[in-house]
């Protein structure tokens, strides 16, 4: 069951939620388990953040009589992986919704300034049809996420949620100034940010647990 802590902020309460996310936490866990609860986790979020998808009526013929039904269409929803961490929560959501075409924005964090570098980007076309999801494991500073949605927003991206496993308070509230349109589905909102950028308690860095280039 969500919670509502903060206007246009889920933190999706779920019993596998939090199994899953305290496997992601914990250090001694190996990166099969970890790409596995990564996977857990991203079906919960996505079948949180997409329940309200628009659906058409169609006509369906079971195997003993035509019924109406609500069945996605094309453009309904698209996904948009921040690179490269995103990839993590993007591999459960493919498998959660095949019908959604899929996009990359390419940021890295200037680890001296903290600031995102954007380097690549390619984005499906008609995404003012549908919901855009855009996925960032770790909702830090909100500066990657916000400059993910910035190019999102300019590719004509007009309903927009974020997917993210962890949030820093921080993040939240950056990603609330620059785009208070965009609702944010996170499983937790833990304590802030140290020097370095990372979210305490955290789970570390969420693209080298997940890849295994730690
Ligand atoms: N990115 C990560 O992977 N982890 C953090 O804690 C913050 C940003």
């Amino acid at each position: 069951m969500p919670d509502h802590p903060t206007d246009g902020v889920t933190v999706v309460e779920h019993a596998l939620a939090a199994h899953y996310l305290t496997t992601l936490r914990d250090r001694d866990t190996a990166m099969p388990a970890f790409r596995s609860a990564m996977r857990g986790l991203s079906l919960i979020l996505g079948a949180e953040a997409t329940r309200d998808l628009a659906l058409v009526r169609r006509l369906v013929a079971t195997p003993l009589e035509e019924m109406e039904a609500g069945r996605l269409e094309e453009d309904t929803l698209f996904l948009v992986s921040v690179l490269r961490a995103g990839e993590g929560l993007l591999e459960g959501l493919r498998a959660l919704v095949p019908e959604a075409r899929i996009g990359h924005v390419g940021l890295y964090r200037d680890p001296a300034t903290l600031k995102p570098v954007h380097y690549y980007e390619h984005l499906p076309p008609r995404m003012d049809r549908g919901l855009v999801l855009v996925v960032d494991p770790m909702l830090a500073t909100g500066s990657s996420a916000a400059a993910a949605v910035d190019r999102v927003k300019q590719h004509g991206g007009r309903r927009i949620r974020l997917l993210s496993v962890i949030a820093a308070p921080e993040g939240v509230a950056a990603m609330r100034a620059q785009h208070p349109d965009v609702e944010i589905f996170t499983a937790a909102i833990d304590r802030g940010l140290d020097g370095h950028g990372y979210i305490r308690p955290g789970l570390g860095d969420a693209g080298d647990r997940y890849f295994g280039t730690d």
